[in-house]
């Protein structure tokens, strides 16, 4: 059976696509190999899998026998062993996470319901290198695949409401920390009580090491680096990762304002979508509900929404739920709608478990 290296399997991501593999029966048909960047040797149980000695995450020559790596390490471990790797002669394929190779030439971002010919073409062609997209793109695309792929779109304004798993396991405990801390406050008036917590969360001591300003009852419109354009890196890669996943020039126009969220791991997105031509709504929706098999559409009702279009609602599922479809005040062919999927499912480990099993049907 096909050798397939895991690294990072551990964190949140990782374990997120173990239990995938597991649930799917994924590990019957390859022998995996666990790695770590800081436990070789240990002795672990994985599930589905049974006891397994962990290799060394740095080992080139242990690395050199997997026919697949798949890595949830983040950008530094690929910056730094892709290179090695691939200097040594190793031919196999790799399957990434982290975002550090995803606009090189020698590399095609995965999201096969969309872009599955393209990824066969590379195949053929003898790519080697496949990294999972940014989450909100993963999911918008997923969202509205039924207008991509008829090329109805014009341009996209999109604006996020992204949870604080985007930004790691860490993140996540902080959030409920912090909620915890400040909702601890007597609640029998409301002025008072918003004064409490807005003291307590200002405070000085109040304990934030994972994003500039404590997440607990706020919101933060700034996600990742800033670039000289004003955008945020964030930003940056729904218009660029987009246009590499659809293979598209000239670029189909995609901005936006990217905003953390006190949600603890659902992404969703605002859209405003120039179409290139009047669709009736009707017609939108049953676009949409075609494309593939993980929309769920909710009709633009209050109380469906409660139900369905919320992080809540979509949490620990494959669900893209797309609802709130409306033509604007701005044109018949200016249309809006909003759109919640689970980062860590659709939004990270789901593209790589099923780019995993499109290479191993190659190797
Ligand atoms: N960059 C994303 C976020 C997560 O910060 O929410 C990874 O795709």
């Amino acid at each position: 059976m096909r050798k397939v290296g895991f690294i990072g399997w551990r964190g949140m991501v990782g374990s997120v696509l173990m239990t995938r593999m597991y649930k799917n029966n994924d590990f019957e048909s390859l022998t995996p190999v666990f790695f770590s960047t800081s436990q070789k040797g240990q002795q672990v149980d994985i599930l589905g899998v049974g006891a397994s000695v962990l290799k060394d995450a740095y080992a080139i020559d242990v690395l050199m026998q997997m026919e697949i790596i798949v890595t949830c390490q983040g950008s530094d471990y690929t910056a730094d062993i892709l290179p090695k790797l691939r200097n040594s002669g190793w031919q196999g394929y790799w399957i990434d996470a982290a975002s550090h190779l995803r606009m090189h030439d020698d590399s095609v971002i995965v999201l096969d319901p969309i872009n599955g010919d393209s990824i066969q073409k590379a195949l053929d062609k003898g790519v080697k290198n496949f990294v999972g997209g940014n989450c909100t793109v993963s999911l918008m695309m997923l969202a509205i695949q039924g207008l991509l792929k008829e090329d109805l779109i014009n341009w996209i304004s999109v604006m996020s409401y992204q949870a604080v798993s985007g930004a790691g396991a860490k993140a996540m405990i902080e959030l409920v920390n912090q909620m915890s801390l400040a909702g601890n406050v007597d609640i029998t008036d409301s002025l008072t009580l918003e004064r409490d917590i807005h003291t307590k969360v200002s405070s000085s001591d109040f304990p934030c090491t994972e994003f500039l300003t404590p997440m607990a009852y706020n919101i933060l419109p700034f996600i990742d680096a800033p670039l000289a354009n004003g955008q945020s890196k964030e930003e940056w890669k729904a218009q660029a990762e987009m246009n590499k996943i659809l293979q598209k020039t000239p670029a189909l126009p995609i901005d936006g304002i990217c905003v953390r969220v006190p949600v603890l791991r659902a992404h969703s997105q605002a859209l405003t979508i120039e179409l290139k031509k009047s669709i009736a709504l009707n017609d939108i929706q049953q676009k949409l509900e075609k494309a593939n098999e993980w929309v769920r559409f909710v009709d633009n009702d209050p109380k469906l929404t409660a139900k369905h279009l919320t992080p809540m609602a979509v949490s620990n599922t494959l669900d893209i739920a797309v609802g709130r479809l409306k033509k604007t005040n701005l044109s018949d062919r200016h249309i809006q709608l909003f759109t919640v999927g689970d980062q860590l499912l659709w939004g990270a480990a789901e593209p790589l478990r099923r780019m995993l099993n499109i290479c191993l049907a190659r190797v």
